[in-house]
């Protein structure tokens, strides 16, 4: 076999280019990284360090900035927030935050559903698989549950009367990877969204679903302890009740779920 390479001066023919290729791979070498071998047995040596200088003046300051950390971003959600004066606004400014990783793996932006004119907001956790697909809360199988439990007291989303309409958002609105439970991190970076939301949708009363929502409105977990008894959270009269895949797991507990129902119905006077 004809051949004109050349390996540290002495030229070697095809068959023993070949063979040296084979013992390469055999070795693991399965990606070549330059276009010309590179003998690093045969290299230059490297550069003496620059003799150290007494130090006269302050030390420059470093050339590539800081990576932005939690509080930056912190900040950067309160001020996005502040500055949102409806709720159209608030979620392209909420859409536009890059301060959680959550965002770069969901497929889809998910911030409410209902009347935003609503006596009641309802909030859950975080969006599903199904309402990372469609961008819409509550629209899986425990959203399904919610609508049922919600048009037993003659309530829903798409009910024309306002008074009898619902309004739907989540603490976060981004879907977690796997539907894991949101971090504390996650949590603190969406509150100021969330409180605005409440601001501007101005509900009379607000459920919490599940203990996700207590956590992040009422700094408090413990939903089985929680549910039924009226607290105040965002500064307005809040229900916590158990979330409705909870209802899906224990279909016993429907039956409390039911008497928290009834407690909101009489507190809307319906
Ligand atoms: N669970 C929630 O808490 N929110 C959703 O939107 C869907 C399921």
């Amino acid at each position: 076999m004809e051949s004109d390479l050349t390996w540290r001066g002495v030229e070697i023919d095809g068959w023993t280019a070949l063979a040296l290729l084979e013992w390469q791979r055999e070795l693991g070498v399965d990606e070549p990284m330059l276009d010309a071998p590179l003998d690093r047995t045969d290299l230059p040596p490297p550069p003496k360090p620059a003799p150290v200088m007494p130090m006269t003046a302050a030390p420059a300051a470093p050339m590539v900035a800081a990576e932005p950390d939690h509080a930056d971003f912190q900040n950067e959600a309160e001020s996005l927030a502040a500055s949102a004066q409806t709720l159209d606004q608030l979620a392209e400014a909420q859409q536009s935050f890059d301060g959680l990783q959550l965002k770069r793996g969901a497929r889809n932006f998910v911030f409410s559903d209902g009347d935003p004119k609503a006596r009641v907001m309802i909030i859950g956790e975080a969006p599903g698989e199904e309402e990372d697909a469609q961008g819409r809360p509550f629209v899986g199988r425990a959203g399904q549950l919610l609508d049922q439990m919600f048009a037993a007291i003659g309530m829903g989303r798409e009910v024309p009367d306002a008074t009898r309409a619902i309004y739907i958002g989540n603490v976060l609105k981004w879907r977690p990877p796997g539907n894991r439970r949101p971090s504390p991190d996650e949590i603190a970076l969406s509150l100021p969204f969330l409180r605005r939301q409440v601001e501007l949708a101005d509900p009379e009363v607000l459920v919490l679903m599940g203990n996700t929502p207590c956590l992040a409105a009422l700094n408090r977990e413990g939903i089985l302890r929680l549910r039924g008894k009226w607290v105040e959270a965002f500064g307005r009269p809040a229900l916590p009740m158990t979330h409705p895949a909870y209802l899906l797991r224990n279909p016993v507990a429907k039956r409390e779920a039911w008497a928290d129902l009834l407690s909101l119905a009489d507190r809307l006077k319906l």
